[in-house]
């Protein structure tokens, strides 16, 4: 199977894509509009940047109608958000913060998760959620208008926040977290068969 990306409509090339990186982190991503209503969905185009400023991005791409996603509008209004990390337990109602409620409706109320006070930044953290990262906008590169026009929203990392249960010896623990990892279509992985690898030594 050989593919030409400019010969596929929009939809095609997005199926495609998540289907070609895979697993992928889900970045859990709360923000707030200036009237302090909360927001709450979740990213998997996302990834760390770098240690030197701590960073982190993700794609917020238009919808279908090429309209900005709630999270991109709340963002790029108060430049603040916070990405939590989706594990096994909170599956379920991450999936549910992933419908399209009109805007200012916060999907911490309709999922049944709690809104934790953050430190440095406005927009609350999930309870629920095991780890963390209060951010502040560096960037916001806008790639392309109309449907699935995409965004790259560029974070500093301001905080972190870590429960104590998933915190072993001076690291997260991957037994612990449980993170989940999106698969294409509507599958998912668990972290539950792993192996390690220790990198190798430098050639002498
Ligand atoms: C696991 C998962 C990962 C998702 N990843 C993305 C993504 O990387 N980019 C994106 O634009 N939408 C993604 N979505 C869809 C958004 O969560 C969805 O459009 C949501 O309604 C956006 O909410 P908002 O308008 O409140 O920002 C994902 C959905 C799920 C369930």
């Amino acid at each position: 199977m050989e593919l030409d990306p400019e010969k596929l409509p929009p939809a095609e090339r997005y199926g495609l894509l998540i289907s070609v990186i895979q697993p992928r982190p889900i970045a859990w991503v709360s923000t707030q509009n200036h009237k302090g209503q909360s927001n709450l969905a979740p990213f998997s185009f996302f990834t760390g940047i770098t240690a030197q400023p701590m960073s982190v991005c993700f794609a917020p791409v238009r919808n279908r109608q090429g309209k900005k996603k709630d999270t991109l509008i709340n963002i790029e209004s108060t430049g603040e958000f916070v990405i939590n990390v989706a594990t096994q337990q909170s599956a379920e109602k991450m999936n549910q913060t992933s419908a399209e409620y009109p805007y200012g409706v916060s999907e911490f109320e309709r999922a049944g998760l709690t809104p934790l006070p953050s430190v440095r930044v406005q927009p609350p953290r999930v309870g629920e959620s095991p780890v963390s990262l209060e951010c502040k906008l560096i960037q916001v590169i806008h790639l392309s208008e109309g449907p699935l026009g995409g965004n790259l929203v560029l974070g500093r990392i301001v905080y972190v926040h870590i429960q104590d249960p998933v915190w072993k010896e001076g690291k997260i623990s991957h037994r612990d977290l449980q993170a989940i990892g999106r698969l294409e279509g509507s599958f998912y992985a668990r972290v539950t068969d792993t192996f390690e690898m220790p990198r190798p030594r430098r050639p002498s």
